[in-house]
C-alpha cells in the first residue's frame, strides 16, 4: 500500500484593519510600486513590497517587453534587485498587489510558479521564513506564514 503524505496549509483570510501596521505599510508600497509598472502589453499592474530586518522598505513592479518571454514579474524584480544591492539584507515580509491599468479595484495577486520558486530561493538564502501578503478578491488579504507554504515540495539547493 502506498504511504499516504498530506500537506495542510493555514493561511489567515484578512480585513484591510486586520493587517498590521507593518503588513499596512508594505500593501501601501506595493499598491504604489504598481503605479511604476511597466506594463504596455497585459496592462496588469503588479507592485511588489519587501519590509526588512531594520525596517526599510523595498519596491518591484513588473516589467514588460515586446519580447514577451524577456519581461519580469513584480516579485522578481524585487527581489532580484534587493538581493543585487543589498545582498546581506534579511526579509521580513513580502507583499504583493495587483490592477487593471485605469481601474481602481485591486486585484487578488497570485504569484506565479516561476516568482515562487525564486522567492524559495531567498527564504532558503537567509534561513528564516519569510510571510507572504498577497492583495485578494473583494479587498481582503491572504497572509501566508513563510514562502513554504505556497511551494510545498520545492526544489532546493539540498536537491543538486
Ligand atoms: N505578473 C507579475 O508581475 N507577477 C506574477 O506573479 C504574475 C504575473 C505580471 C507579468 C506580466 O507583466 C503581467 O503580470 C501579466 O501576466
Amino acid at each position: 500500500m502506498a504511504n499516504k503524505l498530506s500537506v495542510h496549509i493555514d493561511v489567515d483570510v484578512l480585513d484591510p484593519a486586520e493587517l498590521t501596521a507593518e503588513e499596512q505599510k508594505a500593501m501601501q508600497l506595493a499598491q504604489e510600486a504598481a503605479n511604476d509598472a511597466y506594463a504596455p502589453y497585459s496592462n496588469f499592474l503588479v507592485g511588489a513590497a519587501l519590509l526588512l530586518e531594520d525596517g526599510t522598505l523595498f519596491k518591484g513592479s513588473n516589467q514588460e517587453n515586446a519580447a514577451y518571454p524577456s519581461g519580469l514579474c513584480a516579485e522578481r524584480t524585487a527581489l532580484f534587485a534587493l538581493s543585487a544591492q543589498h545582498p546581506k539584507a534579511k526579509i521580513k515580509l513580502l507583499a504583493v498587489t495587483a490592477r487593471r491599468r485605469h481601474e481602481h479595484e485591486h486585484l487578488a495577486a497570485m504569484p506565479c510558479g516561476a516568482c515562487r520558486q525564486v522567492m524559495a530561493e531567498y527564504e532558503y538564502k537567509q534561513k528564516e521564513p519569510i510571510p507572504v501578503l498577497l492583495q485578494a478578491a473583494d479587498g481582503k488579504f491572504i497572509r501566508f506564514k513563510s514562502v513554504g507554504d505556497l511551494l510545498p515540495f520545492q526544489f532546493t539547493p539540498e536537491h543538486l
